[in-house]
């Protein structure tokens, strides 16, 4: 009796299985609009109990990488309302990943008059691309004054209600992978001395009132988040307090009473380990559904649902590259491999055109 391919519910919503399509930015959202090739590309693998989407901007300040989407314009909105009909005409439930990028970002990707704006006036090491220039170092950002926090907080609640108004199931706001509201936990990116700094209860202040503002918003039960503990990318070092830190953010984002927290782990593709104590920290102390990713095939998915570890498995890469996912996996049949070369490149190549099962 196989858990992973068995409905479920998630809140108050029912899924048709427990294999979650993990966010994936794709670049495809040329002048950041969502098209109907990007529709196309989801019902392909509308197969999933659920769809998180690929990060998507509340802001024209969080619109850091070339062609990535965004949802706070009428454009974007229809845009995604033809997103979320075609994948539920399929039969899976979508949640949109709210990402700002925050320092993660080049002004060249951004659109007239947004500004690059992080905690603190701290760059992240390493380049960004960009369409115009192709690689560029990423630029210091601006420290975020206390009303552009406020302001900021304001762009979510209102991509959260404009992502239901699309006809999305919900959100997942993004605190992790070195981007904004991460770039508030950890204390190398967030160097304030006001009360978004400092002690991890100042750290975790953005994400949390980011957190409440969305649930009150939209419901609780509309509202996931993802973090990464332990994650290095977009240059966050790992740093003493780590595990400490993320027990607090846990405990607080569990008093919200969110649909789910969803776990990142990139030691597949060689970071460094999540610890399994942390894991079973979160599990422990976070009541509602707990998404785990990160490496999975399906009996790995199996043998973690059936030990309780997790309620849901999200899978990356093995969506990107295999529309028909599930068909697969019940069919123990061979995948097709991922082409990394165009992950980020516009148009259908390598994007609506990996082939079905035979
Ligand atoms: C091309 C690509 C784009 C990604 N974009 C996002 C993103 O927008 N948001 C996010 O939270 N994670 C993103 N990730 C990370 C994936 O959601 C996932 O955590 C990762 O691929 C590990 O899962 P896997 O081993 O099943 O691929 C991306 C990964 C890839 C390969």
């Amino acid at each position: 009796m196989s858990l992973l391919f068995s409905e479920t519910t998630l809140g108050s919503l029912k899924l048709q299985n427990r294999l979650v399509m993990a966010p994936l930015t794709r670049c495809r959202a040329e002048g950041n609009v969502p098209n109907a090739l990007m529709a196309g590309y989801y019902a392909q693998r509308a197969c999933a109990g659920l769809i998180v989407t690929e990060g998507t901007s509340p802001s024209p300040n969080g619109l850091g990488y070339a062609r990535i989407p965004g949802v706070f314009s009428q454009a974007q909105i229809e845009g995604w309302t033809g997103v979320a009909s075609a994948i539920h005409a399929k039969g899976a439930k979508v949640f949109m990943q709210l990402m700002h990028t925050g320092r993660v970002s080049h002004p060249l990707n951004l659109p007239p008059g947004a500004r690059m704006m992080a905690p603190s006036a701290v760059a992240a090491a390493g380049e960004m691309y960009t369409d115009e220039e192709g690689m560029k170092p990423q630029p210091v950002p601006q420290a975020m004054s206390a009303a552009d926090i406020a302001a900021t907080l304001q762009e979510y609640v209102q991509a959260a209600k404009n992502a239901r108004a699309a006809g999305m199931d919900g959100v997942e706001l993004h605190a992790a992978n070195g981007y904004l509201l991460e770039q508030f936990i950890r204390p190398n990116s967030n160097v304030r001395t006001d009360r978004y700094g400092g002690a991890i209860e100042n750290r975790a202040r953005f994400p949390l009132e980011v957190a409440a503002a969305v649930a009150q918003a939209i419901g609780k039960d509309r509202v996931g988040i993802r973090l990464s503990p332990f994650g290095v990318f977009n240059d966050m070092p790992i740093y003493d307090e780590m595990e400490a830190d993320y027990t607090y953010l846990t405990e607080l984002l569990n008093n919200l009473g969110l649909a789910y927290l969803h776990i990142v782990d990139h030691s597949s593709q060689g970071a460094p380990e999540v610890p399994d104590s942390i894991k079973k920290t979160m599990r422990r102390l976070f009541k509602q559904s707990l998404i785990l990713s990160g490496g999975y095939d399906a009996q790995r998915a199996e043998r973690d649902l059936a030990a309780g570890n997790g309620d849901l498995i999200a899978v990356g890469r093995g969506f990107l590259a295999n529309p028909d996912l599930v068909a697969r996996w019940q069919a123990d049949a061979p995948l097709n491999e991922v082409d990394m070369n165009t992950f980020y490149t516009p148009g259908p190549k390598g994007y609506t055109d990996y082939p079905p099962m035979q």
